[in-house]
This record gives structure tokens, sequence and C-alpha cells, in this order.
């Protein structure tokens, strides 16, 4: 597959998942949505990515400086520091960025939160990052897609809680914190992208994943909704 074209397909993988065009997402943006639901974010998220945002990270520092030390291996570990500790947002390691969302936004307490059991198409996204770390390092440039496909997702979400929940933006910065730094993700992860599948054979394979991941992100937030 020529570059012209796999970067075409990408960019519709992209633009067919944004989650900004998510029902969800609308509905917490204009106040629509129960507090019921409002829970469904962090109940899902948690078991998709958060749970594990700092132990994966530094997972794939470990492995991408397996398959090649060096330059996109140093991008995974800046990545690790920020998920792990929020170094360079100067705030909390992400886990905890949306423990103060549960306990502070929504008053609950974080047991609940630890305890609660995600959907089964959560379940599969946050499989489907340890099976790229595992079999597939090469193509782990595809968890930036993810980031830039929730990234305008973000702003909507803190608008909407902001304005018709009344939950103060010292409860927020989950989603002020990750709208900054998942533009810069989204960037690394299609260099991550060039650098390992571009021009290898394996565009189409890379497709394939990269959608399978989306498709599970996108009904992972189709749970958030059913909470
Ligand atoms: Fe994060």
């Amino acid at each position: 597959m020529d570059k012209a074209t796999f970067h075409n397909e990408i960019s519709k993988i992209v633009a067919e998942h944004r989650l900004d065009q998510h029902p969800y997402v609308k509905l917490v943006n204009q106040g629509k949505a129960t507090h019921e639901q409002l829970k469904g974010y962090p109940i899902q998220h948690y078991e998709m990515t958060v749970r594990d945002s700092a132990s994966l990270s530094a997972s794939v520092f470990l492995r991408m400086q397996e398959i090649e030390p060096g330059s996109p291996a140093r991008g995974a570990a800046k990545s690790f520091a920020e998920e792990a500790l929020g170094i360079y947002s100067d705030s909390a390691g992400h886990c905890d960025l949306l423990f103060e969302l549960w306990e502070g936004g929504l008053g609950l307490p974080k047991t609940q939160l630890k305890k609660a059991v995600a959907s089964s198409d959560a379940m599969a996204f946050n499989g489907c990052m340890y099976r790229l770390l595992r079999l597939k390092p090469q193509f782990i440039g595809a968890i930036g897609l993810m980031e830039e496909i929730e990234v305008d997702a973000y702003r909507m979400l803190w608008k909407g809680m902001e304005r018709h929940y009344g939950i103060g933006l010292q409860h927020l910065r989950f989603f002020t914190v990750h709208y900054e730094a998942d533009k810069e993700h989204g960037e690394a992860g299609h260099r991550t992208i060039d650098h390992f599948v571009t021009g290898t054979g394996r565009e189409e394979e890379f497709l394939a994943e990269a959608q399978t991941m989306a498709h599970f992100f996108w009904k992972g937030f189709d749970a958030m909704l059913e909470v």
C-alpha cells in the first residue's frame, strides 16, 4: 500500500470514530445525561485505559526499547512520566485525576470505582492494548490514534459537566490535562506509525488492528449510556 493511501485510510478510521460525535459525549455536553449516566464515563474509562495507564505506558517504553532502542522509546518514557505522575502537566497521575472526578466531582467513594465492573466492550478495548504490546509492538502507534479520537471529546465533557452539573474545574483535571496532552500524543502516534509500519508491507494488517481498537473504544462509550 502506498504512503498516501495508507495515511488516507488512517484518517478515515480516526474521522469515523471521533468521540466528539458520540451520543454520550453530546448528552453530557448538553446537560441531558442523567446522574447515573455521568458515572458511566469513569467506570468504562477506568477499565479501558486508566487503571493500567502507568503500568501500560511503562511496558510500552520497555517494549519499544526492546525492538529499537532510541528515539521512539524515549517518547514513550515521557508518556509514562505523565501517565504515572503528571510530570509534564504538573498535575497528578492520570488514575488519581479520574479519582478526583469520581470523589470530588460526583461525590462517590473511590472503592466503588475500583470495584465497578465495566462492559465487555471496555474490557475488549483494554485487551487490545495488551495484545498489541505483546504480539505486535510495531503497531503501538495505534494507541496514539485513540488519543486523537478522544481529544475533542474531553473538552465537550468538561464544558458540559461544569455548566450543567455544577462540577468545579478543580475536579475536572482528568479532562483538561488530557485535552492538552493528547494533542501531542496523537501526533506522536503518527510519527511512530510512519517509523514502524509505513513501507513495511504490514499496512493492511495495521489498519485492521487500529480499526478493531477504535471499534471497541466507541462501544466502550456506548456502554457509558447504559450504566
Ligand atoms: Fe492519561
